[in-house]
């Protein structure tokens, strides 16, 4: 068996002045070594990533963008193409966050265009996937999470997820302080892996499975025990550097 190294990710959403930022990635920084087990990233808004390149060059930390346009360049007023983040050095970029579904009317079809326009530039996508609390109270969980991924799974293929990551995020659990319990979160993220297995088991095995969701250093260690999630992607919780390393530490 494939042994998944977790992967902590900060989604920092809008957030964050200069001087803010600055000292958020000083802390992290600090608390991170090269030889932690876990890996550690974060992802500012766009106006930052120049910051947090500067910062976090050289050190254990990678960092990442919050969404990319499907575009490399042209005309298309504000937005932000895969080699521009890749020109800031940026491994990751986040694709398909609910937000982006449910407030700017991603669908599946954009979500799964934007995985292939930061595969293609050699991003590493960390694909959003997950339910509304309307859909798990009719038990369409499943239904939902497969529909996302196979969306993904059928343009791109099961060898795509050598270098994407996967967040299940349930919406329900996302800034609310409501987190999934471990068992909730493990049994979607053991579904989600027996979905990739059906097309390919090693890959299956080796793809990381981040949870998201009101996760925080009080209950990270009990998430992160569960055998099918690898780590976290970080919302409100990633905004303060103590917070965020006791995360990073529990996934150690
Ligand atoms: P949260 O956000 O940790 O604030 O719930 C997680 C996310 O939206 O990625």
């Amino acid at each position: 068996m494939t042994k998944r190294r977790p992967l902590v990710a900060g989604n920092w959403k809008m957030n964050g002045s200069r001087t803010e930022s600055a000292a958020l990635l000083d802390g992290i920084k600090k608390g991170i070594s090269s030889t932690s087990k876990a890996e550690a990233a974060v992802c500012p808004p766009y106006v930052l990533i120049p910051l947090a390149a500067e910062k976090l060059a050289g050190s254990a930390v990678a960092w990442g963008g919050q969404n990319l346009s499907v575009h490399k360049s042209g005309a298309f007023t504000g937005e932000i193409s895969g080699p521009m983040l890749k020109d800031y050095g940026c491994t990751y970029v986040i694709v398909g966050h609910s937000e982006r579904r449910t407030l700017y009317g991603e669908n599946d079809a954009m979500v799964t265009e934007k995985y292939g326009a930061a595969q293609a530039v050699g991003l590493i996508p960390i694909l959003c996937v997950g339910e509304t609390l309307q859909e798990r109270e009719a038990n369409q969980t499943e239904a939902v999470v497969a529909r996302q991924l196979d969306a993904v799974l059928s343009k791109h293929g099961i060898a795509s997820f050598k270098n994407a990551v996967i967040a299940y995020e349930p919406v329900w659990a996302i800034g609310t302080g409501k987190t999934a319990t471990p068992q909730q979160a493990q049994d979607v993220h053991r579904f989600i892996r027996s979905r990739l297995a059906t097309k390919d088991k090693t890959i299956a095995e080796s793809t990381r499975i981040l949870y998201g969701g009101s996760m925080k250093g009080s209950n990270a260690k009990e998430l992160l025990a569960q055998a099918d999630i690898d780590g976290g992607l970080i919302g409100g919780a990633s905004l303060q550097a103590d917070e965020f390393l006791t995360i990073c530490h529990a996934a150690d």
